[in-house]
């Protein structure tokens, strides 16, 4: 392997630039070239690359964001375009592609690898922290720390006000967020995806509080959290019940995907892109880099995407003895 492509795909996260410049720069320590293709799998399709060296990428590991641009690409889910990408990689005489995403974008890779034998490497970029294989993805952190500081804004005007807010931050299908920026930020409830509490014991929990001396609460929402029912109808059932609150509802929505990467993050995705690029030199493909007891690990992309990563449901135990 002399000429290493890296792309970022999928929804982005901070921290991805800081695993672009770590793949890049590895590249020029071992003596390869590294090409960057924009816009992810779209990007490949439509042969957008850039040669790039260890200059190209200075000045961005504090950046949130990707240089390389992001997309959720339709095209790639056909095997004509998978056909025309292979094309492409083949013409610029590309050896091995590494993708820096989340679970959809390790399933084309996977699809990718299969159908052409071409050596496809994943970093696990996503605030979700909702990868298998790896404690931590790239961007948690960071959307983390973002979250508590939003929550920590929202304590204060509850806390005048004498409000309830009912906070709702980004997973689809992942308490990850939910579950540890609550704990973080104190908050009395946390509805997940993986979970289903239930309303009448959130309401029977919020009526405990209030009535032990409470005047203000925070209950954070997961996007997809199990009771099927979106913010707004927790909220109004709440308030329905509950009239002694006044309810608020925040939507935190994509700013959980911007911002500086935290150091935590800088520092993950520096040493996944170096073991990126040694495991493709080493010959290894089809795996995904993880950091597992703070050792970086590889793990077959396969089961990355087909396994969960599970939340520790101890955790939730935790929220509830903090809320007493
Ligand atoms: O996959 C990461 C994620 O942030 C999810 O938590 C969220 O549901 C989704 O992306 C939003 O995606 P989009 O940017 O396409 O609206």
């Amino acid at each position: 392997i002399t000429r290493v492509a890296v792309m970022t795909s999928g929804g982005d996260s901070p921290g991805m630039n800081a695993a672009i410049r770590s793949v890049v720069r590895s590249c020029a320590y071992y003596k390869i070239d590294c090409v960057g293709i924009y816009r992810g799998y779209q990007g490949l399709i439509e042969a957008d690359f850039i040669s790039m060296n260890a200059r190209s990428v200075h000045n961005i590991i504090n950046k949130g964001g990707t240089i390389l641009k992001s997309a959720r690409s339709k095209d790639f889910m056909e095997k004509e375009g998978r056909e025309k990408a292979y094309n492409n990689l083949i013409a610029s005489d590309i050896h091995a592609l590494v993708v820096i995403g989340g679970d959809g974008s390790f399933t084309g890779g996977m699809v990718f690898n299969k159908e052409f034998n071409f050596p496809v490497i994943g970093i696990p970029g996503t605030i979700d922290n909702d990868i298998f294989g790896t404690d931590y993805t790239i961007g948690y952190d960071t959307a983390l720390n973002t979250v508590v500081d939003v929550i920590d804004k929202i304590r204060d005007t509850a806390s005048s006000h004498n409000r309830l807010f009912f906070v709702e931050v980004m997973g689809r299908d992942s308490g990850f967020i939910a579950l540890h920026a609550g704990i973080g930020a104190g908050a009395e409830e946390i509805l997940i995806p993986e979970e289903d509490l239930g309303l009448d014991r959130l309401l029977d929990s919020l009526q405990k509080s209030r009535r032990s001396g409470k005047s203000s609460s925070i209950v954070v929402v997961a996007e997809g959290d199990k009771t099927g029912k979106n913010v707004f109808e927790i909220a109004q059932f709440i308030e329905k019940n509950l009239p002694e609150y006044e309810v608020r509802v925040s939507i935190m929505g994509h700013m959980q995907r911007g911002g500086s990467p935290s150091c935590f993050d800088r520092v993950l995705a520096s040493r996944m892109g170096v073991k990126a690029v040694e495991l493709l030199l080493d010959g290894k493909t089809n795996l995904m880099v993880g950091s597992v007891n703070n050792e970086m690990v590889a793990v077959d992309l396969e089961l990355a995407v087909k396994e969960h990563h599970a939340i520790n449901k101890e955790i939730l135990r935790i929220s509830d003895i903090m809320s007493v």
